[in-house]
């Protein structure tokens, strides 16, 4: 106990690291996801010489979005940053079973996955269950930590009856066993305030012993707060964007964070110096990402995220379709109805995918009535297909949601076939008998998006 408790004073008194998001959550944050490689190009050499503990540039929206909207092969896109960042590793985040799709995946599509991003150049993978269900994990993480990668498991932070700090730390130990070399608290929707960040932050720091990493939102308002108190609790590394891209529904800034902790006990050894001519690049490529992609990239923060615990990215989408539909007025509903439906579901953290779920069940209710459209994946959810849910979900409520379809308890992806030979298969005969693993993993991913992209630059 006395060596363990001397051990935590000799943490606490070491730099805080900083993860950098600008090349990911930063830009999917702000700019829809639309910075593309040859904007990241001409400052990668001075991004690697900083001193980060990382540099998260690949997975989430990324992958998609260069297929979709880019015209880019995200794997192309990995190589090419790897070339560039050889002294900091690469990060990318990673749904677990999901993969960086919307629905489980069969086991040798995550494991191929998995070995593919680290063969092509990632160094750190954070890999996450929107449910918390940590045996949505277990492959992924198994064959990150096979490939040689650091693998950091994730919580997603969230709040309800059914979540609090024992929950929280239940999550993580079960992490620390499957193999994890650090843990995330990842607060996608900037809930987490201060105080309890210190809390939660001081008893994970007690109850284990690897890194803890710390990745919040702005968009609350509260996480420059958040930080602080956790790098007093003795929080290992945070994720920070550098300023053009920080702030609203993006991270902190990087600049400010430095800044903050200068010749203090947490002092991160970054210069903030270095980081200007940077920030000064990346300001440019917001604004003309923001004028040919017509984005609205406004920093600005939304306090209502806290009530209503809707990520302010989606508040604006389901308005928007509401708005479609010429129902407008309903919206105030629309905020009654998430937080019940969400009860109702059983507590699920909003993060993709079960924050689309639950956003579109919310929207049919108010718009329809409540429950009279039941879309596929509400049944699933209720059906335990996305794994197990945080609270139960009330036998009553689940027998409308699926009458007496079967309930799964076991490890929904245990259910799925081997999928990769077949997928090659199905590439081949769309003309494609050479595709290589990567683009097997497209295709497996985004079928469509990549059957388009694959006609345009693979014939
Ligand atoms: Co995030």
């Amino acid at each position: 106990m006395l060596l363990e408790e001397a051990i935590g004073i000799v943490m606490a008194n070491k730099p805080l690291r900083i993860t950098e998001t600008v090349l990911r959550d930063g830009h999917q944050s702000l700019a829809a996801t639309r910075m593309r490689t040859s904007d990241m190009l001409p400052i990668l050499e001075q991004l690697d010489e900083i001193g980060y503990f990382s540099i998260e540039a690949w997975g989430g929206a990324t992958f998609d979005s260069c297929l979709r909207f880019l015209g880019e092969d995200p794997w192309e896109r990995l190589r090419t940053l790897k070339r560039h960042l050889k002294k900091t590793p690469i990060q990318m985040l990673l749904r677990g079973q999901n993969v960086l799709g919307y629905n489980h995946y069969a086991d040798d599509v995550v494991r191929e996955f998995v070995k593919r991003a680290v063969d092509n150049g990632v160094g750190v993978i954070r890999i996450f269950d929107a449910l918390n269900d940590v045996r949505n994990l277990e492959v992924a993480m198994r064959a990150a930590k096979e490939s040689g990668a650091h693998v950091q498991g994730a919580f997603v932070y969230t709040i309800s009856p059914y979540h609090n700090i024992d929950s929280f730390v239940k999550v993580a130990k079960d992490l620390v066993q499957l193999g994890a070399d650090s843990i995330c608290v990842k607060d996608m929707a900037g809930l987490l305030a201060p105080y309890v960040a210190y809390d939660l932050v001081k008893t994970l720091k007690a109850e284990i012993s690897i890194p803890i990493h710390l990745h919040t939102h702005y968009t609350s308002g509260m996480a420059s707060m958040t930080y602080l108190k956790a790098a007093e609790a003795g929080v290992d590394i945070v994720d920070c964007a550098l300023s053009p891209f920080a702030l609203g529904t993006s991270q902190p800034a990087t600049e400010a964070m430095v800044a903050a902790l200068e010749g203090t006990e947490r002092d991160t050894g970054l210069k903030k110096e270095t980081l200007y001519p940077i920030a000064d690049h990346f300001r440019a490529v917001k604004k003309e990402l923001a004028e040919n992609f017509k984005l609205n990239t406004a920093m600005e923060i939304d306090t209502k995220v806290l009530t209503f615990q809707i990520p302010g990215g989606m508040l604006s989408n389901l308005l928007n379709q509401m708005k479609e539909q010429g129902m407008a007025d309903k919206y105030p509903e629309l905020l009654e109805e998430m937080p019940r439906v969400r009860a109702e579901l059983g507590y699920p953290p909003l993060v993709t995918p079960t924050s689309q779920i639950t956003g579109s069940m919310a929207a049919f209710n108010v718009m329809l009535g409540r429950y009279k459209v039941i879309p596929r994946e509400i049944k699933d959810l209720v059906r335990g297909k996305y794994g197990r849910t945080p609270a139960p979900i009330d036998p009553d409520f689940r027998k409308m949601i699926v009458g007496d379809d079967p309930i799964i308890t076991h490890r929904p992806a245990d259910d799925i076939q081997p999928q990769l030979d077949s997928l090659r298969g199905e590439l081949a005969e769309k003309g494609y008998p050479n595709a290589s693993m990567e683009d097997v993993l497209s295709y497996a991913l985004f079928p469509e998006v990549a059957l388009k992209f694959f006609e345009a630059t693979r014939r």
